[in-house]
């Protein structure tokens, strides 16, 4: 079977814990974490990344295996990986490092390279944006160079770009796949309240308000001006999608917590009447960690994305965005989402 070739832009804790996943799932009791231990005949172990790009002090010329362990990283380590042989190469920082993370660390001195000249010499087929949300510009520059350099992209941040008609049209004139935006977690605060909502109004419930609120201790969470803005218009259009009538929704408030390190605490509220206008309220409090919360979506995506090239299939892909990320081009209830990519990846 042959290696599905993927580069990463921005080394953080995202993609420390997909790294670390990829040699993780080569111990087959891992495969317990996973909905798809073989996904259009690939295993997790297909994966190679082979460019990877950033811009900090510590992780820029270090092999990918150090560099994904490099602070200001939080990720915890739960698999070796073994040296990669891929250097972490600089990239423009533009508005990537927000004011926490100028305080905790230095941009590194060596020399930017041709992202898209790296990108074709690498052979990667396919790139994940894993830059900081609120790096908007950046986001939107490497786009640019993973359309020049030939390649998928997959879009992990809630900078939209594989949401927005004209960057579809524009990969699906260079019959590129391209998928995203902003990665739905496993057991993320977004999916459980969905699951939440859809649950209580299937039975005739009838949701009145309901709002969700974060705190996490990653450097995303620092960026509250920056990154949660955006990200609350995201995370409320999908919680609301989950309900076939108008309610009142709030989710994606956020506060920084620095001594959570990479866990997340999340506080979801819903309020409504059941029969004969009863009124009830539920409050929950999912903890999670962070960072391998995204892995096993990520896998799928992965390998979704490797079958839409074998086909291809170009433009926004439908199938995969609606099932793994929050602000696809249409936003679907979840159980259509998980049937169209059940018959996307079955062919
Ligand atoms: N569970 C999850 O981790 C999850 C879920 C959904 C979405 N996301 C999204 O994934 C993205 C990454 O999350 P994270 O927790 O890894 O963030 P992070 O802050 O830990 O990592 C971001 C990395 O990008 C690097 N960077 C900054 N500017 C750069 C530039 N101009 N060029 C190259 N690299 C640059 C930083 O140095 C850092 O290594 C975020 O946009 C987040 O919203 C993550």
């Amino acid at each position: 079977m042959a290696k599905i070739k993927v580069g990463l832009i921005g080394i953080g804790n995202c993609a420390s814990a997909l790294v670390q996943g990829v040699y993780y799932c080569r111990n087959m009791e891992a495969y317990a974490g996973l909905k798809y231990p073989v996904l259009g005949g690939f295993r997790p172990e297909d994966i190679e990344f082979v460019c990877a790009f950033d811009v900090v002090r510590g992780k820029v010329g270090r092999d990918l295996s150090e560099a994904i362990f490099a602070p200001p990283n939080n990720a915890p380590k739960f698999a070796e990986v073994p040296r990669l042989g891929v250097s972490v190469l600089k990239g423009p920082v533009m508005d990537g490092l927000n004011e926490y993370a100028r305080r905790i660390v230095s941009v590194d001195e060596s020399s930017e390279v041709d992202v898209a000249e790296k990108l074709r010499e690498s052979g990667a087929e396919m790139v994940i944006n894993l830059l900081p949300g609120g790096a908007q510009k950046a986001s939107l520059w490497y786009a640019e160079e993973v359309l020049k350099a030939g390649c998928a992209l997959i879009n992990a941040t809630p900078t939209i770009i594989a949401s927005d008609a004209s960057w579809d049209r524009r990969f699906r004139e260079a019959g590129l796949p391209i998928v995203g935006d902003d990665l739905m977690d496993q057991v993320g605060a977004t999916f459980v309240h969905k699951v939440l909502l859809d649950s209580l109004s299937r039975r005739g419930v009838l949701i009145s308000e309901t709002y969700q609120l974060d705190v996490g201790g990653g450097t995303e969470s620092a960026d509250i001006e920056r990154v949660w803005g955006p990200k609350r218009i995201i995370k409320t259009r999908a919680v609301e999608s989950a309900l076939p009538y108008k309610a009142q929704v709030v989710a994606g408030s956020t506060d920084f917590v620095e001594f959570l390190g990479n866990r997340r605490d999340s506080y979801i509220w819903v309020s409504g009447t059941y029969f004969g206008g009863a009124r009830f309220e539920i409050e929950m409090r999912l903890n999670t960690l962070d960072s391998p919360n995204a892995v096993p979506i990520l896998l799928d995506v992965i390998r979704a994305v490797k079958i839409a090239l074998e086909r291809g299939d170009a433009g926004h892909i439908l199938p995969i965005s609606a099932y793994a990320f929050k602000h696809p081009i249409k936003i679907l209830p979840l159980s259509e989402a998980e049937r169209l990519f059940e018959e996307y990846i079955k062919g």
